[in-house]
């Protein structure tokens, strides 16, 4: 296999707006990353993945851009980017940017222009349908209600797969996608290392617009069954590889839902679109057309299963990203662990396990110090639309409202977005004003200041664990080598061998909160990484401890 530069890179999340705050405006900024930028580097991560932080009315939490060529000034200036990205690179460390470019805002230029001029060029930059022959689809956009909303000030209709203030751009005209790649050739001119790519499964749509069958009682059907009726999407991924990423050796990790089962190679093979594609296979567990209130719990082996059919899924084709949390999904060490069993040892088991899968390595901020889901006190605390949309989904199922919103809070994005437990201070140290979203109660136990002072935080976990995996004995073997799941049939017990010509390292977790024996094929080598103070073993049996994870030669 081509080796590439990415291959054997640690990846960290930041959501800027919850990260670090500079100016004391209660929302996160670049001056706050570049302050952090020593932190990060300590821990061992090389490469940093930043969510929008373009102009945006912040609708979508800046998944909705009215500039790409511009930061919005709640997060600074492109002063301040240039030096972020300098920043970084005098560290050795490589930026990727969130390509956001399914849709953009309403307040986007070519939005307005769309509205005065409908049948103008600019309203070829988007879905529009006359309003007098009603909607084109029964599709229910993501975020709740109709794709089809009345396009303000004409008589027609627009589609917007997400939000409203994010209408879809219509990737079928050449003119949008110039745009696009000119947009993300600036950027790479720049310096950058990459793009995580968002939501980008939905540019294709299968046209003519049609109705299918409706999956609720509204009459509408969920987006993913229009997906799979789409056909062709392969020519403007490849298009936009060809005219963007591969003249600068970018790196690339998609936001891929439901791909097709034999498109894997296409996407992340040799000649892929995109370099590598997050593994989804644990966050879609559960999941019911009815909604989040209809979701069902993940356990610890479901777990070990997705994780390692995504493996199965992946092997000789090419690089998963893995994750157990997003800006996206509830906390994972809230989502992944049973219910109250949340010790620091339980939470370096998770994520050992993951980390050490075959794939590129993920951190989503915050999880180095092992933070959790938050506590909602009411619906009105909540920010995110998605929540508000999916509780509203629950109180017409019929739910009370202290049920409905039980119910969403196990799953809000905004379990993410709390800020950052920096220290014990007021505000978590976040800010010196007021976040512009509560901070999780429990930042005076849970925060880097006091994790870095004690060698047995999950923080320091997860340095030792960063500095496992780069080892230049075992790096190769973590980054090339096969996962061959073990064990497999031994309940609350997740095990896997990474293996090549030079190593065998055994990856075990005792994933549950009582003691587990179990008998190796091989008496244990070297212990590499032990989340307790101690092993109990004879010969070939290993006396595990609760939530005990271990990696070892064999
Ligand atoms: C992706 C983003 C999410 C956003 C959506 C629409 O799923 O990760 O935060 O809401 O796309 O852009």
């Amino acid at each position: 296999m081509e080796r590439k530069w990415w291959h054997d890179k640690v990846f960290y999340q930041i959501y800027p707006k919850s990260f670090y705050d500079s100016n004391g405006d209660g929302i996160g900024d670049l001056q706050g990353i570049i302050q952090k930028l020593d932190y990060l580097k300590d821990l061992g991560v090389d490469v940093l993945w930043l969510s929008p932080i373009y102009q945006s009315p912040l609708a979508d939490q800046g998944y909705d851009i009215s500039d790409y060529y511009a930061i919005d000034p709640r997060f600074g200036t492109m002063e301040d980017m240039d030096e972020l990205i300098a920043e970084a690179k005098k560290r050795g460390m490589y930026l990727l940017m969130d390509l956001v470019v399914n849709h953009c805002s309403d307040e986007h230029p070519w939005f307005e222009a769309a509205k005065k001029d409908p049948d103008g060029p600019y309203g070829d930059f988007f879905y529009l349908a006359d309003k007098k022959d009603g909607r084109p689809s029964n599709w229910r956009s993501c975020f709740g209600g109709s794709v089809w909303d009345p396009l303000p000030g004409t008589d027609k209709l627009y589609l917007h797969i997400f939000h409203r203030k994010q209408p879809d751009l219509n990737w079928e005209n050449p003119r949008v996608r110039r745009e696009i790649y000119k947009n993300i050739n600036w950027w790479l001119e720049k310096g950058l290392g990459g793009f995580r790519i968002d939501a980008i499964i939905n540019i294709k749509k299968p046209l003519p617009f049609c109705d299918y069958e409706p999956d609720r009682s509204d009459g509408l059907c969920s987006v993913s069954e229009m997906l799979k009726h789409a056909e062709g999407i392969g020519e403007f991924l490849g298009e936009m590889k060809r005219e963007t990423f591969a003249k600068y050796d970018a790196f690339t990790v998609g936001e891929v839902f439901n791909i097709k089962e034999d498109e894997m190679r296409d996407f992340i093979g040799p000649d892929g679109y995109f370099s590598s594609m997050f593994d989804f296979n644990e966050t879609i567990f559960g999941e019911s057309p009815n909604g989040w209130y209809d979701m069902k719990k993940i356990t610890g082996e479901d777990y070990k299963n997705c994780c390692f059919e995504a493996q199965e899924r992946a092997e000789g084709i090419g690089f998963l990203s893995n994750i157990i949390e997003n800006h996206d999904e509830p906390r994972g060490v809230s989502r992944y662990l049973p219910e109250g069993e949340h010790s620091p040892r339980a939470k370096k088991m998770l994520g050992g396990l993951n980390f050490l899968l075959k794939g590129l390595p993920f951190i989503y901020q915050g999880q180095e110090i092992g933070m959790e889901n938050t506590v909602f006190s009411s619906i009105d605390v909540v920010d995110d639309i998605s929540t508000l949309d999916q509780y509203q989904v629950a109180l017409d199922a019929g739910l009370s409202p202290e049920e409905a919103l039980k119910a969403v809070s196990a799953y809000s994005r905004d379990n993410a977005r709390t800020p950052v437990q920096w220290d014990a201070s007021p505000q978590a140290g976040f800010t010196s004003g007021t976040p512009w979203l509560s901070v999780n109660s429990n930042y005076r136990e849970i925060n880097v200041a006091a994790q870095e002072q004690d060698e047995t935080s999950v923080l320091s976990f997860y340095k030792k664990l960063i500095a496992l995996r780069k080892h230049p004995d075992y790096r190769d073997t973590f980054v090339y080598g096969r996962l061959i799941p073990c064990h497999r049939e031994q309940k609350h017990l997740m095990a896997y061998y990474r293996k090549d010509a030079q190593n065998t390292l055994l990856v075990i977790g005792n994933y549950q909160n009582r003691p587990q024996e179990v008998t190796l094929e091989n008496a244990p080598g070297t212990i590499l990484l032990n989340n307790c103070e101690r092993l109990a073993a004879d010969g070939k049996t290993l006396f595990l401890e609760p939530y005990q994870f271990l990696v070892m030669t064999i």
